[in-house]
């Protein structure tokens, strides 16, 4: 069974680097894309205080022009598809830089899944030869919940994401076979 990411630190920075020690152990020795996100956006979602939503869109390959598509996440059901440039996603996917919003409405073009979402931070994901594999997205029902602390917290527990999911090939740790 697994338990609920306790974070005991007092400050911000600390509390992040507790989470990205228990993303690491969740993630550690699976490199299978959609269970790796699924249990991310759970982790995540449960150990921080004050989200209404987080998870992942996909880049979709098979679209011209550049289009995310959801994955796993945790909260309310969103909207399925974004293309490149759109909303707060598609800005992060465009331009492959962190979008840190603290007032969702005076962000030109924000799309609005939750109307609860007053604020949102959204982290690039760009695989180690380049190429954009999506953008993991967090909202927040609080004005400006999220700061430079979130900033690199978040970038930081994106690296340990992606740096579990590049390791092609890699077999399912014993401990976390159910048999
Ligand atoms: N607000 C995002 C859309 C995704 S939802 O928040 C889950 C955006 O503007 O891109």
């Amino acid at each position: 069974m697994f338990e609920s990411a306790i974070l005991s630190a007092a400050d911000k920075a600390g509390q992040y680097a507790e989470l990205a020690a228990h993303a690491r152990g969740l993630l550690h020795g699976e490199a299978n894309l959609i269970a790796n996100a699924a249990n991310f956006a759970a982790l995540v979602y449960h150990a921080l205080p004050g989200l209404n939503w987080c998870g992942f869109y996909f880049v979709d390959e098979a679209v011209q022009g550049g289009e995310l598509v959801l994955g796993p996440f945790q909260g309310q059901p969103a909207c399925v598809r974004i293309a490149f440039g759109r909303g707060v996603c598609g800005t992060a996917a465009a331009t492959r830089t962190t979008q840190l919003v603290p007032d969702v409405h005076a962000f030109p073009g924000h799309i609005a899944c939750d109307a609860a979402s007053r604020s949102e931070i959204v982290v690039p994901l760009v695989r180690a030869d380049g190429t954009l594999l999506g953008v993991w997205d967090v909202d927040s029902p609080e004005p400006a919940r999220f700061d430079e602390d979130d900033r690199a917290g978040m970038q930081a527990l994106c690296a340990v994401f992606s740096s579990a999911c590049a390791r092609a090939g890699a077999q399912a740790a014993p401990e976390h076979r159910m048999t």
